[in-house]
């Protein structure tokens, strides 16, 4: 009997998981447990981590899981390595959704960075207002440019003092709009955005709010995740399911 386990915290996740309830697949969907009130799934839902690769591996012998969809944020790359490794020494096939990378479109104004400590670097020194779309867990980064007016978008309001001095905080859950970002970076005078490059619609707004009003974007590029089967739809993944289920996999 096919069992899926799904590994969410991202839109396209939530679009799988209506889709197996709808066909009557079984599977359970899981969550970090990083914001206080998840998306409610169709599915029967698990919060937090699993305690490791060694945690995961257990978990899909004692659940009886057959699949496992990696549907998590292309930069969620310690749970990806972890469903590789995992899914590889519990033999059981591994598929991830991923929405593919955002290209540059004329009038985009991009500074490509591998990773958070170039992010950093490629501020300047001058002090200047800057977006910092990346969310909570890796603002520590930037407390050595504490020069810079600092507009942080969160899901939820920080529980902790923030590690920047000057900050301005948006409450807000994706999906976001071009005008509404468009107005968010007027608002705020904004003159430069750090992103990640997560792909998808829910968050590209403030990339074409930034085209519209000639600001530089300094994206980060996805960090390197294990090989594995990587579908960018959710018929996609169905079909594979559904293949592979066939075939008795
Ligand atoms: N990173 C981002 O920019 C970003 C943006 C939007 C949404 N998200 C979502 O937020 C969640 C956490 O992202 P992250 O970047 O912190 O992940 P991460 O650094 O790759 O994962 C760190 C640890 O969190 C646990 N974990 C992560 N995703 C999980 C899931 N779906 N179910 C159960 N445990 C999970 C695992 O703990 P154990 O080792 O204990 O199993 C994992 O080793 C993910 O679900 C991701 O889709 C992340």
């Amino acid at each position: 009997m096919t069992r899926i386990l799904l590994l969410g915290g991202t839109t396209e996740a939530s679009q799988l998981a209506r889709a197996l309830a709808e066909a009557g697949v079984e599977a359970i969907f899981s969550y970090a447990g990083r914001t206080a009130q998840p998306v409610e799934q169709p599915l029967p839902t698990r919060v937090g981590g699993f305690g490791g690769v060694a945690g995961l591996e257990s978990f899909l012998r004692e659940e009886g899981i057959t699949h496992v969809v990696d549907a998590t944020h292309p930069f969620a790359a310690g749970m990806s390595r972890n469903a590789a490794e995992a899914c590889d020494a519990a033999n059981i096939p591994l598929c991830a959704l991923e929405r593919t990378p955002w290209q540059a479109r004329p009038g985009d104004d991009w500074c490509h960075v591998p990773d958070i400590p170039a992010a950093v670097a490629a501020l300047p020194e001058a002090p200047a207002r800057v977006f910092l779309a990346i969310g909570k867990q890796t603002l520590d980064a930037f407390a050595v440019k504490p020069q810079h007016h600092y507009l942080l978008r969160l899901v939820d309001p920080p529980e902790a003092p923030l590690p920047l001095p000057d900050t301005a905080v948006e409450i807000a859950r994706g999906p976001f709009t071009l005008d509404g970002d468009l107005a968010l970076l007027r608002q705020h005078a904004i003159d430069r955005i750090v992103a990640k490059n997560a792909g998808g619609t829910g968050a590209r707004a403030k990339l074409d709010a930034a085209r519209a009003l000639g600001l530089r974007v300094i994206l980060i590029d996805r960090p390197e995740v294990p090989a594995r089967q990587v579908f960018a739809t959710v018929a996609e993944v169905m079909d594979w399911l559904s293949h592979s289920a066939r075939l008795g996999v």
